[in-house]
């Protein structure tokens, strides 16, 4: 029997998110890391978590990445900033990997482009009011202003990205956000999975001061930075690069996660999985 060569061991990241969204980070983690493999879990039957408790978003949450770590994943990267926000320090405890969220990168990239040391941070409910990114932006001496705009999941969900809907509710959110001494701020930090998708018309509202900083693309260049301070694969064996295995696991329907998904990771989605998680 000829032996078989030795399969090069890639690493594995996964990716956790309530839904869909959570593949703005996927697709920036692809920009940046192409050579690793990825699992990702979308818990979309149990999506909203921006409007839900700490101790049921904790517990999802603490679930699904278990679930990652069992299919591999050798470092997780917690996409949904509402479960970064309010239950990054229970996962850690829960799982054996390395755990990154959202919220700490995404400030320190607002942390060094502000210049006037003013913020703006957009996100869900439950995010705002856990006051994870103003802690995060206070220990870095940024003053910042925390706006919920609970209207732009939804819309996003339904596809009006560059619509003069979207438009017309984000100068509303926008105004009041920058009100009361913000004006001058000069840092929207996006504190949500679906937000990237609003760039263009977040772009056209804001003022031209304003700079707008993406947690997805400062949460893929923190995971690259671990993966050199850590690598996580056999260096005695040949890396072979090739493209990144993806795989998918969705807790609500496939046909709908493949057609959302597709919207925000750019490309179409193949192996998708369905997942019962037990309560
Ligand atoms: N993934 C969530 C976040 O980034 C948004 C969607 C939800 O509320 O579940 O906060």
């Amino acid at each position: 029997v000829p032996s078989l060569p030795p399969t090069p061991r890639r690493t594995c990241i996964g990716v956790f998110d309530s839904g869909v969204g959570g593949l703005t980070v996927l697709k920036a983690l692809l920009e940046v890391i192409p050579q690793a493999d990825y699992v990702y879990f979308g818990d979309t039957a149990r999506l909203p978590y921006g409007s839900r408790s700490v101790e049921t978003v904790s517990k999802y949450a603490i679930e699904a990445s278990r679930y990652l770590e069992q299919h591999g994943a050798q470092i997780l990267v917690i996409a949904c900033n509402t479960a970064t926000a309010l239950a990054l320090d229970l996962i850690t405890k829960a799982v054996g990997v390395p755990v990154i969220g959202v919220v700490e990168p995404g400030a320190e990239q607002a942390a060094a482009q502000t210049r006037n040391r003013k913020a703006v941070v957009i996100g869900t409910q439950a995010t705002v009011s856990s006051h994870a990114y103003l802690k995060a932006l206070d220990s870095r001496g940024v003053q910042t202003r925390e706006k919920a705009c609970p209207l732009f999941v939804p819309l996003v969900e339904e596809g009006w990205i560059d619509h003069p809907v979207t438009e017309q509710v984000a100068r509303l959110y926008l105004a009041e956000a920058f009100a009361d001494g913000f004006q001058s701020a000069d840092v929207l930090l996006l504190g949500c999975t679906h937000y990237p998708l609003l760039k263009p018309v977040l772009t056209r509202v804001v003022a031209e001061h304003v700079s707008i900083v993406d947690s997805a693309e400062s949460t893929a260049q923190a995971v690259a930075k671990l993966l050199r301070r850590i690598p996580l694969v056999d260096p005695t064996q040949p890396e072979r690069r090739h493209l990144p295995r993806l795989r998918f696991f969705a807790t609500d329907s496939v046909e709908k996660f493949r057609c959302l998904g597709a919207r925000f990771l750019g490309h179409s989605i193949d192996d998708v999985q369905h997942v019962d998680l037990k309560e």
